[in-house]
């Protein structure tokens, strides 16, 4: 079983240098898939309250036998809690049946409805109380970050956001690298599309004897981001941790970065325009 290093964020609190992504793994196979990482020797598991399954996330916990003190449980607050994000992350706790959880992330800014400042001053309240140990945001941009930090001087730990070779967020990571924010990715392997088969990937993958995704998942460690890997078979679920084996060089890095493009999103998911309920 692989057993990944860790990293210290902002705040001191210590995580696995990668995650696993849990959307959209729901009901029994949903325990299996995350029980089956778990076993893998991921430490690290994303959730939220939109992705319906952070029950499963506690389930899947106690089938491995792994402790819970052992796994690093994030979960992210949606736009209609904004107000209440308080209440929601108790109702998170609820749920999980956890007396605390260990990130708990501003899901997206949704600037429209004019309340992400609020939900940060209740995510800082909220670690102050216990209830979550390190706090942070997701799909905020420089200027959302300001408002929250202006408002409370508090600046997020964790910022989670859209990252890939298509997508390779030069300025938000340089940005969030100033502020001492580390940068989570979300489609890490770009959902497993065209990323796997662009020639850099194909030919870091040939030289190095290893496959796409683990050339992808190593380049973003290379980033100093932190991605977080959606698979629900044990055997993929285990190659994304073998990441640490090789080094890319400084030329097949760039040559990955350099596949990023304006319109290299997934999906239209600007956060200044699009919003997540
Ligand atoms: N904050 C946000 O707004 C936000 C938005 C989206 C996602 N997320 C988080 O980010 C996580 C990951 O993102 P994602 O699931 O959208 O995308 P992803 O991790 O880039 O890609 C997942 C896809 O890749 C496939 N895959 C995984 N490993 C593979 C491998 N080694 N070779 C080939 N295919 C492979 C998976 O299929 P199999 O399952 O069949 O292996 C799945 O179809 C999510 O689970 C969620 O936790 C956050």
């Amino acid at each position: 079983m692989a057993e990944l290093p860790t990293r210290t964020l902002g705040d001191g609190t210590s995580v696995p240098v990668l995650g696993f992504g849990t959307y959209p793994l729901r009901g029994d196979t949903g325990v299996r898939a995350m029980a089956s990482a778990l076993e893998a020797g991921y430490r690290f598991l994303d959730t939220a309250v939109n992705y319906r399954n952070e029950r499963e996330v506690t389930e899947a916990i106690r089938a491995s036998g792994v402790d819970r003190g052992d796994v690093f449980i994030q979960t992210k607050i949606p736009g209609r809690d904004h107000r209440g994000a308080h209440r929601s992350l108790r109702t998170t706790l609820q749920v999980m049946d956890l007396d605390f959880v260990d990130s708990a992330l501003i899901h997206w800014p949704n600037p429209s409805q004019g309340t992400f400042v609020r939900a940060w001053e209740r995510l800082v309240e909220a670690k102050e109380e216990g209830l979550v140990r390190s706090i942070g945001v997701s799909n905020f941009t420089p200027h959302h970050l300001d408002a929250i930090i202006e408002a409370t001087g508090v600046t997020p730990a964790s910022n989670q956001i859209e990252l890939h070779p298509f997508f390779p967020q030069v300025q938000q990571r340089a940005d969030n690298e100033r502020r001492g924010i580390t940068t989570q990715s979300w489609a890490p392997l770009g959902r497993a599309g065209e990323v796997l088969t662009a020639e850099p990937v194909a030919t870091a993958a040939r030289a190095h004897g290893v496959t796409p995704a683990q050339v992808v998942l190593r380049w973003h460690l290379h980033l100093d981001a932190l991605p977080l890997p959606k698979s629900a078979d044990p055997q993929r679920q285990a190659g994304n941790l073998e990441v640490l084996g090789f080094d890319l060089s400084a030329a097949q890095v760039e040559a990955i970065t350099a596949l990023g493009r304006p319109d290299g999103r997934l999906f239209d998911a600007d956060p200044d325009t699009h919003e997540e309920m």
